[in-house]
């Protein structure tokens, strides 16, 4: 692990992320001119869980940059059989030029990064989703015009992509409040250093007790699935607790009427959001899933430009 892995947001410091955003949207604005920095060279896009948009994203990312993508599932490298993490990580350095992994335990991907002499970015783990992150604060900065001092509201699981976004949005001093079901709270020690981050940055992030709570007043609204990959054992009994959290369209009514509704997707109607929100007014989710190749090509530059 180092400065030249994306694990985690806590990776980044706020002028890093703000970069980061400024170069996607540069790179959204002119498209053509993107320099093709990885001719040459080949990027191994490793997943052991199910992808449409990370997976598009970082594939057109690294062809749109000259590079060629080396996509292999789970079951595809010898690491799936049991070879070790570390002489994998190994291996891909003396041929790749990144690693790009998604899958269960952020632990493997650390280890992945310790023992690999190329950047390592975490495309989707158990406990972050960084690149997610990256691409909500694009879109909310496009749609409002700015990031600090605006509120965030999270309505639903306290998981991956809640983790990343709650530490992205304090890096960028924004006000995060979380309702979430009993016993789905964000992990502990993430939201600490969330809650720390924020503090330095003019921001604050804090557990409410009720979606209204979270939603009243709001700029932004954001909710995920009630159930996530590898939760599939869960997936009987963790929508019940739910109950009460979904966004429809009277809990966004809460919100200020200038808010955006995001969703990182695939969503599930009906369950985690209403059909009048994510197919609404409000709805910026197909910019979002869209920013997904611009975020992605600036964390490529950032790493290996
Ligand atoms: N939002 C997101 O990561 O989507 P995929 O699982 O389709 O990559
Ligand atoms: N929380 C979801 C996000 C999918 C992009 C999951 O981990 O399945």
């Amino acid at each position: 692990m180092g400065d030249r892995d994306l694990l985690t947001i806590a990776d980044l410091d706020a002028a890093t992320l703000h970069a980061l955003i400024a170069d996607a949207r540069a790179a959204k604005a002119d498209p053509d001119a993107l320099a093709p920095i990885l001719a040459g060279r080949t990027v191994l896009v490793h997943f052991t869980k199910a992808s449409t948009r990370t997976r598009l994203s970082v594939e057109t990312a690294v062809a749109r940059l000259g590079g060629h993508p080396v996509f292999a599932r789970g079951d595809e490298l010898q690491m799936g059989r049991g070879e070790p993490i570390a002489d994998t990580a190994r291996v891909v350095s003396r041929m790749c030029d990144a690693i790009v992994i998604r899958t269960f335990a952020q632990a493997d991907v650390e280890e992945l990064a310790r023992h690999a002499d190329v950047p390592v970015v975490n495309a989707l783990t158990d406990a972050h989703h960084p690149l997610q992150a990256l691409a909500d604060l694009m879109t909310i900065e496009e749609r409002l015009g700015g990031l600090a001092g605006l509120e965030l509201a999270w309505v639903g699981d306290g998981n991956n992509v809640l983790h990343s976004l709650a530490e992205a949005a304090a890096l960028a001093g924004m006000h995060v409040r979380i309702a979430s079901p009993a016993g789905y709270a964000p992990d502990p020690a993430i939201l600490a250093g969330a809650q720390a981050t924020a503090a330095v940055h003019g921001g604050s992030v804090a557990l409410v007790d009720s979606p209204a709570a979270a939603v009243t007043g709001a700029d932004i609204v954001v909710t995920d699935v009630f159930v996530s990959m590898g939760e599939e054992a869960q997936a009987a009994e963790k929508p019940a607790a739910f109950a009460g959290h979904q966004v429809d369209a009277a809990l966004m009514a809460q919100a200020k009427p200038t808010a955006v509704f995001l969703h990182c997707l695939p969503a599930h109607r009906g369950e985690e959001v209403a059909a009048e929100v994510i197919d609404g007014p409000q709805s910026v989710v197909w910019d979002e899933a869209e920013n997904r190749l611009y975020t992605t090509i600036a964390v490529l530059r950032h790493l290996l430009g």
